[in-house]
């Protein structure tokens, strides 16, 4: 059975573009896949949050992934730092990336742009990813269009370390889905919507129905009452477009053919966006009632993850030239 892994920072609410571009993902391949699902809270750490923030957020994010359908008995569901390998992984993955690869990442660009400190684990942070897929002999890697260029950077590597050390690591492919993989800020629809849950350009996934609706019926659109997919010159239109697509399995070019304005347009995706998300903030209030058996949930997905982990890290220590821990 082929192996699917992948992760999702816990840093604030979870929304549409998470779920449209990954996690609806995530949880179709869970149907006919071993898949490994993990909550990255190392990756928060780049970026130092509050220490009682990036708890709640970690049992948020959980709890989220629960809701949205990750079962716990199909797949291992689990917090990145309870399993001690992915950290002694990625020393080694950052002596098998280039200095060079890492600089040309552009969301180190992007998040170095916009911050004061940057830390040295904000350069590495695709080394870390790296050792997080490939711990799992990882065949899929189900994620949003801006994760590309960093799963292009893990297959390299596990290239790299496989020629150096003799095979080692899968060589992992990602899976980007074709409407969805890039959903866009509703305000500023050239950016991609992103984890600024108040702001009126994003959707979160637990934000109130009507909030929802009204947030997409202010979106950004253009003047042309032209209800086109072209997301280069009509980006907001073409945004709309690729969401309700993406919610209903068409394509946007069929769903533009149903509209000639954008009045209905922009309320058909608030319905269909609302039907979607119904279940899930139903789910996640429920879950919410009982956190003990989340973490309990997270724990066993924890011990059944390290199974997998020390094997693979074992097998990369040995082949790098590593002496054993202890003796066998
Ligand atoms: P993050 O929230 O950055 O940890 O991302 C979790 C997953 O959601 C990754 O697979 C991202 O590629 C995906 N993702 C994040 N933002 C968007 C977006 N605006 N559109 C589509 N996918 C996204
Ligand atoms: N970097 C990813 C993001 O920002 C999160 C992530 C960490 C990830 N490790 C991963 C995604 C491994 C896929 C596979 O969205």
């Amino acid at each position: 059975m082929a192996r699917v892994f992948s992760g999702i920072q816990p840093s604030g609410g979870m929304h549409l573009g998470n779920l449209l571009g990954a996690l609806r993902n995530w949880v179709a391949y869970q149907q006919d896949h071993e898949a490994v699902y993990c909550v990255v809270d190392l990756h928060a750490l780049t970026t130092a949050p509050d220490p009682a923030e990036l708890r709640d957020n970690t049992m948020a994010a959980a709890t989220m992934l629960l809701s949205v359908g990750i079962d716990p008995e199909r797949s291992t569901l689990f917090v990145q730092s309870a399993v001690a390998e992915h950290a002694e992984l990625a020393w080694m993955m950052e002596c098998t990336v280039g200095f060079g690869e890492l600089r040309r990442m552009t969301q180190f660009k992007d998040k170095s742009d916009r911050s004061d400190f940057v830390s040295a684990g904000l350069f590495t942070y695709p080394a870390l990813q790296a050792a997080d897929i490939l711990l799992y002999d990882t065949d899929l890697v189900p994620v949003g269009d801006d994760q590309r260029q960093h799963i292009e950077l893990c297959r390299d590597i596990a290239e790299r370390f496989n020629r150096r050390y003799g095979d080692t690591f899968a060589v992992p492919a990602p899976v980007i889905p074709k409407a969805g993989a890039r959903v866009m800020d509703l305000q500023r629809p050239t950016d991609k919507m992103s984890k600024s849950l108040e702001s009126a350009g994003t959707i979160g996934v637990l934000e109130e129905p009507d909030s929802v609706t009204r947030k997409f019926k202010r979106a950004v659109t253009d003047s042309d009452n032209d209800a086109r997919y072209d997301p280069d010159t009509k980006p907001g239109v073409s945004n709309l477009l690729g969401i309700l697509a993406s919610v209903t399995g068409r394509t946007p070019q069929a769903v533009a053919d149903d509209y000639t304005q954008y009045g209905p347009l922009k309320a058909d995706t608030a319905d269909a966006v609302n039907e979607l998300l119904d279940p899930i903030r139903r789910r996640y209030q429920e879950l919410s009632s009982d956190p003990a058996e989340i973490s309990r949930l997270l724990q066993a997905g924890a011990d059944k993850a390290r199974t997998v982990a020390t094997t693979t890290l074992e097998r990369a220590r040995t082949n790098a030239g590593l002496i054993p821990r202890s003796p066998t």
